[in-house]
């Protein structure tokens, strides 16, 4: 699989000063962030939509939208997940169509992290690093351990020392050096930072941030596709960082450019947990620019950033593109959990309560209307975050194994009538 690059450089987001295509995250004269930057007209002119749709499923079969030189070296079977029409769940939201994005079963490890991994390490090895690393909230730290280790890299990951037992396991499985660090993600962060630029490591989220967060486009466009190349309305996204909901939209903007799907307008929704909630916050009051949360309190560890690197891009999209940003508490993330479970079968991560419970929120406050197609971004597997609802669900009733401890049992309980799940 080979792919002549389109991409023209690097361009700051705040000041458009460009730069060559190197492992580098930061504008030197204002430190914003840096994106890659392509070329649509070549691009236009030597791919086309059928081409793509003709490809094997993944992300890759978008590779000439990925900033890569050459063909993907890392994370070759990730994406093509479902695209799920969730009727159970529109109707307990009191919805006409409700469409989940399931990232809960992306490969290698579980959730949409795979995708900017894969395009992360595959531009690593192209720039010749052999060592690797990331700051992460969990599922980061995941992805890279797991696809690190297939790409036969070393990595190095950075977690806040209190996270989830399955996504501390989910990365030392794999053989990586984990390091858990007692503070917060902002914390690790800066350390990671510190480490990157001292040892010459690449960072996925780091200095490799520009390709590392181009792999979250592939997202949108299997949205885009999975509806029949069109847009859909209103998108539901959980934001930690603050980077997927921006590449989301980004991808909607190359189909339309490209003249893949037709114009339409597609407002997009930031979902934050009421205990980390930078980017809702500065939404809901109307400030261009977030304040800092010193210390997050949530059980959705894994959108536990206090400071986020694109939380004033989110906001600015959030705004102009007509949706809005809402946040929830720690019951309603559980309730949102079991909502999904319980209408779709699909058993998210306490990123995915949050999508699910702001959706919910919005919904009920008339910002997103009843009558309009809305599509939830679920990023990550509940299987990693069940400290977050061990508890809320009975214990399997014991019986010995025959029928009469059946029948006992279900004169006491009998068959439950099939219903809705209850709303918070
Ligand atoms: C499951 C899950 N969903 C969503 C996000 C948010 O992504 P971003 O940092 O790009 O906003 C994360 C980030 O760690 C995550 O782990
Ligand atoms: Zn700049």
């Amino acid at each position: 699989m080979s792919n002549s690059s389109f991409v023209s450089g690097l361009r700051c987001r705040v000041c458009g000063k460009t730069y060559p295509v190197e492992a580098i995250n930061f504008c030197t004269d204002d430190f914003g962030p840096l994106e890659v930057v392509y070329d649509y007209t070549s691009l236009g002119k030597s791919v086309s939509r059928d081409a793509v749709s003709r490809r094997a499923p993944g992300l890759w079969r978008y590779r000439e939208l990925l900033p890569l030189n050459g063909g993907p070296t890392v994370g070759l079977q990730v994406g093509g997940t479902p695209l799920v029409r969730a009727d159970r769940l529109a109707a307990a939201l009191g919805v006409d169509t409700v469409y989940v994005k399931n990232d809960a079963v992306n490969y290698p490890t579980l959730s949409f992290k795979d995708r900017v991994v894969a395009v992360a390490l595959s531009k690593a090895i192209e720039f010749g690093f052999d060592t690797v690393g990331c700051a992460s909230t969990g599922n980061l730290a995941n992805s890279v351990a797991a696809n690190a280790a297939a790409a036969g890299l070393d990595a190095y990951v950075f977690i806040p020392a209190d996270l989830e037992r399955a996504k501390v396991l989910g990365s030392t499985i794999y053989g990586a050096r984990v390091v858990g660090v007692t503070g917060t993600y902002d914390e690790v962060n800066r350390l990671c930072t510190q480490v990157a630029f001292k040892y010459g490591w690449g960072f996925v989220n780091i200095n490799l941030r520009p390709f590392y967060a181009e792999g979250s486009k592939t997202v949108g466009f299997e949205i885009a596709e999975q509806l029949g190349w069109r847009l859909p309305r209103h998108v539901v996204v959980p934001m930690a960082g603050g980077s997927l909901i921006g590449k989301v939209h980004k991808a909607f903007e190359e189909l339309q450019r490209l003249g893949w799907v037709d114009q339409s307008p597609v407002s997009m929704y930031g979902a934050q947990a009421t205990g980390c909630n930078p980017i809702s916050d500065a939404v809901r009051n109307n400030r261009e620019t977030h304040r800092p949360v010193r210390r997050p309190q949530t059980i959705a560890k894994s959108l536990a950033i206090g400071d986020p690197a694109d939380g004033y891009f989110a906001g600015k999209l959030i705004r102009e593109s007509g949706g809005w940003a809402e946040d929830v508490d720690d019951g309603a993330i559980v309730a949102g959990i079991e909502l999904l479970a319980r209408t779709e079968g699909i058993f998210a991560e306490t990123a995915g309560g949050v999508t699910v419970a702001v959706a919910k929120k919005l919904i009920e406050q008339g910002r997103i209307p009843r009558d309009e197609e809305i599509v939830l971004c679920i990023t990550g597997n509940g299987l990693k975050t069940q400290e977050a609802v061990a508890g809320v669900n009975a214990e399997p009733a014991v019986i010995r194994p025959s029928l009469d401890a059946v029948v006992d049992l279900l004169a006491q309980a009998p068959p439950r009538v099939r219903r809705q799940p209850a709303l918070v």
